[in-house]
C-alpha cells in the first residue's frame, strides 16, 4: 500500500529553493522572436564565444567522420585523452573530459564538498561554479573584491577556517581580469596539501605571454591542484559542450568516481582533436580579438565609460543601469549581458565580437547619453 505524505507536498532540501537558476546570454532565436528581428542580423555579445565561429579544422574532421549517432560514444574519450595528454605532456590519467568545463568543475564540486563542508572564493566570481557549490549544500566564504581583482591573501587569510575547496577563475569572469603568475605560484606553495584548489582556466588561450601562468607545471608541482580548460572560447566550440581538467591522478580518480556517463558527444570529442591542432584559426581568433578589444576600449573611452582592464575576450562596463541599458542595445539587435545577478547592477559585460560589430555597438551607443539611464528608451 502507498503510504501518503501527511501534507500532501514534495520536501526538498533546505539548500534547493534559494537556488537561483543560471541565467544565460539571450539566445539570438529568442531576441529575434521577441523584437521581430532578422536573426542574421543580431550581434550576440553575450556568452564570450568566439565570432569567427567553430575552428574550420573541427567542421572538416566532423565532415569526414560518419558518426553513428545509434552509438554511445565513447565514454573514456580514448582519443581526445591521448592528444590532450600529448599536448600538456602530463599523463593520461591526469585527464577528466567533461560537457563542457562547467561539468568539469561540477564534478569538482561534488567530489570534494557536501553539506557540512565549504568552499571559499572570490567575490564576483563565476556563477556557475556559485550555483554548484550550493547544489550540494556547501557553506560559502566569500572574499570581498573591491578593485575587481582576486585579493589572493584575503583569500589565504580564510584558510584557517577549514574550506574544503578554493575556487580561483584566471582570469575572471565576469570581471575579466588576472592574477599575476608569480603570486598564484606563491599562493598554491603556502595552501595546505588538504585544500583542493580549483584553478579555472577558461580563458587562458587569451591570457598575454607576460601573464601565463605555468599552471600544468604547478599540477605536476601540487597534488591538491585541478585546472580546467575549455573548447567553448578560444576553439570557438561552445555549442558542442567541451572542456577538460588537469589533476593528479589521485585527484582525477576521484572525479572520474563521480562524473555522469556518455555526457560528452562522439561529435565534441572529434571536433576538440582537430580544434586542438588548429593552430592558424586560434592566431586568428586572437588577433581578432585583440583588434576588437583596442577598438571597443577606444570607444568606450571616447564616449566617457568606464571599464575594467581585460585579458579575455569580454569586457566588464559601468553604463549606470545594465538592465536598462541591455534593453536599449536589443532594440538595435545588439545582446549583452547584464551581471546584477553577480551584485553588479550598474555593469554589463560585452563579449568581443567582430570589428564591425564593436562598431554597431557605438552607433547604438550614440543614440543616448552614457550614465543616463533617463535618456534610454526601453
Ligand atoms: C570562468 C568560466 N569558467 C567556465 C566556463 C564554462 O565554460 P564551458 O562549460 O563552456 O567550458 C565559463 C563560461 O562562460 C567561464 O566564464
Amino acid at each position: 500500500m502507498l503510504m501518503k505524505n501527511p501534507t500532501d507536498t514534495i520536501t526538498y532540501p533546505a539548500h534547493i529553493a534559494p537556488l537561483n537558476p543560471y541565467i544565460p546570454g539571450v539566445p539570438i532565436a529568442d531576441l529575434a522572436r521577441r523584437k521581430k528581428i532578422d536573426p542574421g542580423k543580431i550581434a550576440k555579445l553575450a556568452s564570450n564565444e568566439n565570432p569567427l565561429g567553430p575552428s574550420p579544422a573541427a567542421l572538416q574532421a566532423l565532415a569526414a567522420k560518419n558518426i553513428d549517432f545509434s552509438r554511445y560514444p565513447d565514454n573514456n574519450c580514448t582519443e581526445l585523452v591521448s592528444a590532450l595528454a600529448l599536448f600538456h605532456d602530463v599523463p593520461e590519467e591526469w585527464i577528466v573530459i567533461g560537457a563542457g568545463s562547467e561539468s568539469v568543475i561540477a564534478n569538482t564540486v561534488a567530489t570534494v564538498l557536501a553539506e557540512g563542508r565549504k568552499t571559499a572564493y572570490s567575490q564576483f566570481s563565476f556563477q556557475a561554479y556559485i550555483n554548484a557549490a550550493q547544489k550540494v549544500g556547501a557553506q560559502h566564504i566569500v572574499v570581498p573584491s573591491p578593485e575587481f581583482v582576486v585579493d589572493l591573501d584575503a583569500l589565504y587569510s580564510v584558510v584557517d577556517q577549514d574550506p574544503s575547496l578554493i575556487y580561483i577563475a584566471n582570469p575572471g569572469n565576469p570581471t575579466g581580469t588576472c592574477l599575476n603568475p608569480g603570486d598564484l605560484m606563491d599562493f598554491m606553495s603556502k595552501i595546505p596539501k588538504h585544500i583542493v584548489v580549483l584553478l579555472d582556466e577558461a580563458y587562458f588561450e587569451f591570457l598575454p605571454d607576460s601573464f601565463r601562468p605555468d599552471s600544468i607545471v604547478w599540477v605536476r608541482l601540487f597534488p591538491n591542484l585541478i585546472i580546467t580548460r575549455t573548447f567553448s572560447k578560444a576553439y570557438g566550440l561552445a555549442g558542442l559542450r567541451i572542456g577538460y581538467g588537469i589533476a593528479q591522478q589521485g585527484l582525477a580518480d576521484m572525479l572520474r568516481r563521480v562524473r555522469p556517463p556518455f555526457t560528452v558527444s562522439e561529435s565534441a570529442q572529434i571536433a576538440a582533436i582537430a580544434a586542438l591542432q588548429d593552430t592558424t584559426f586560434l592566431e586568428n581568433t586572437l588577433r581578432i580579438n585583440q583588434e576588437s578589444k583596442s577598438l571597443l576600449t577606444d570607444g568606450l573611452r571616447a564616449r566617457g565609460y568606464r571599464y575594467l582592464e581585460s585579458e579575455t575576450n569580454f569586457l566588464l562596463v559601468n553604463v549606470g543601469d545594465g538592465v536598462a541599458w541591455t534593453r536599449a542595445m536589443e532594440k538595435h539587435g545588439l545582446i549583452v549581458r547584464p551581471v546584477n545577478s553577480y551584485g553588479l547592477p550598474a555593469w554589463v559585460r560585452i563579449s568581443l565580437g567582430m570589428p564591425d560589430e564593436m562598431r554597431r555597438l557605438f552607433d547604438a551607443m550614440d543614440t543616448f547619453t552614457p550614465n543616463s539611464v533617463e535618456d534610454v528608451s526601453l
